[in-house]
């Protein structure tokens, strides 16, 4: 059924972003002051200690090339916002009104970690909770978030923001993150801010802690952990059955019996140049999400056990020059754009291969996070990666300068909020309040 479109256009001469919904009012964004009233009624929740209103120090410089402020996301988030929340101690969020990631209670004082396990090992309840909860974050419009849907930034008047329920709001994140970045007027895909470059483990580590964060505030239930697929070895898909992610029809389509038979993208494709997400808002326009595992010739099976140590056995982070062609490089072979075994060869593998191997929607990359097989999939792309951080035993200062666009060690993942430095995501996933269930040996 069709519903009506809501638009919150606004006419101003600047525009508004990911988007706290309460930064997106005329007064924040003339000011480019994203510093919102905590429950207290102080910015940042100044009055209770939690945080303060802080003009943000910008990077300005990466490597000596001076920026060119041409795309909204670059130097995130000055081209909307120069203040934002600075949380003291064990507060976070984007008004200081959660806990860093790993605390909890009302003064973030007790340390909390899950557990994030594979989901065949889900208890039959946990995999109820899990579809439950997804469910329940499909459907529920997000309190804190907005999303915006146009993206001509000649135009800036055009600018649409409408609602999004909790999981469209993840979707969009990603789909945000990888437009192709405009310099200099023109829009350039070699580079986006969470692909192709030293940022891709981390940020995509941050997404999931975005998605299950908002997850345990939604449901009450601080212990939910996202589930992982640990694809090494498989046939086929044997999580894509209807009790789990869901078999496909003729078409690809999900099947009508499966958990997110009805699901639908709401960003569609590469309509890129000059418009974000056209379908979102108009459920006339969206598709459903759409598979066919094992049916692309391009790649015939899943990663092997082989490939994933072969990928591990790299211990340089990442190399020069830090994009899609940089050689023994972990971040490059996990990524997927490097034969593991050899760490030269430019070849489709690991990250990439999965989606590609799934088809449908998880093989158009801007779009994949509206099949929760992304969440999955990137869960045990994380786990990788953190195998690796303590086999290394890396830490944030080992992160690498760069002269990737938004992929700096201190710039800000894009587009999250309040700021998270690329280089903070290099340190074991128990720092950041998870870790993961022993599975298959790893
Ligand atoms: C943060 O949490 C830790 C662990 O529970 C606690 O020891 C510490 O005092 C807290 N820090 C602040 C500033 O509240
Ligand atoms: C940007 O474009 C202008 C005009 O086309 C050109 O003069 C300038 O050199 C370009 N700058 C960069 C950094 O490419
Ligand atoms: C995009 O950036 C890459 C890397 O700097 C450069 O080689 C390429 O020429 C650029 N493409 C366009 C269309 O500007
Ligand atoms: C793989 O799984 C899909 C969906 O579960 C099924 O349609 C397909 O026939 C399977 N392919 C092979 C080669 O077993």
């Amino acid at each position: 059924m069709c519903t009506p479109c809501i638009f919150l256009t606004l006419f101003l001469g600047v525009v508004h972003s990911q988007f706290p919904r309460s930064c997106t009012t005329s007064s924040a964004l003339e000011t480019k002051t994203c510093c919102p009233l905590w429950t207290d009624d102080s910015p940042c929740g100044s009055q209770s200690g939690r945080g303060k209103c802080e003009k943000y120090e910008f990077t300005l410089l990466t490597n000596g090339r001076v920026r060119q402020y041409d795309d909204d996301r670059l130097d995130w988030p000055r081209f909307y916002y120069e203040s934002t929340c600075k949380c003291f101690g064990n507060y976070s969020g984007y008004n200081c009104g959660q806990c860093k990631y790993g605390y909890t209670g009302d003064k973030c004082e007790r340390q909390n970690t899950v557990v994030r396990k594979e989901i065949r090992q889900l208890s039959f309840l946990d995999r109820k909770k899990f579809f439950s909860y997804l469910a329940l974050a499909k459907t529920t419009k997000s309190a804190d978030f907005v999303i915006l849907t146009t993206g001509d930034r000649h135009h800036r008047d055009t600018y649409h923001f409408v609602e999004a329920s909790i999981y469209d709001v993840f979707a969009w994140i990603h789909y945000y993150s990888m437009k192709p970045i405009l310099q200099n007027g023109t829009f350039n895909a070699s580079f986006n801010y969470a692909h192709q470059g030293p940022a891709f483990p981390g940020w995509h580590r941050m997404c999931l802690m975005f998605l299950e964060r908002e997850i345990q505030l939604l449901t009450g239930d601080e212990n939910f952990a996202i589930p992982y697929y640990d694809w090494r070895g498989e046939n086929n898909c044997s999580i894509c059955t209807n009790e789990l992610l869901g078999k496909s029809n003729k078409q690809g389509f999900l099947d009508d019996e499966s958990h997110f038979a009805f699901w639908k993208s709401i960003c569609s494709g590469y309509n890129y140049d000059d418009a974000y997400c056209q379908t979102a808002g108009d459920e006339c326009q969206m598709e459903r999400l759409h598979r066919k595992p094992g049916s692309d010739p391009r790649v015939k099976s899943l990663p092997s056990f082989k490939d994933v140590e072969d990928t591990l056995k790299w211990k340089d982070f990442d190399r020069y020059p830090y994009d899609r062609s940089s050689q023994m490089s972990f971040r490059n072979a996990l990524e997927g754009f490097l034969r593991p075994s050899d760490g030269k060869t430019l070849e489709r593998s690991m990250h990439n291969a999965v989606h590609i191997y799934f088809g449908g929607t998880m093989s158009q990359i801007p779009i994949s996070s509206n099949d929760p097989m992304f969440l999955l999939h990137h869960n045990f792309i994380d786990k990788i990666f953190d195998v690796w951080v303590r086999r290394y035993k890396s830490t944030p200062d080992k992160y690498p300068r760069n002269g990737i666009a938004g992929q700096g060690p201190n710039e800000c993942a894009t587009p999250f909020f309040p700021c998270y430095s690329n280089k903070d995501f290099l340190t074991s996933s128990s720092n950041l309040g998870y870790r993961y269930s022993k599975y298959q040996g790893m």
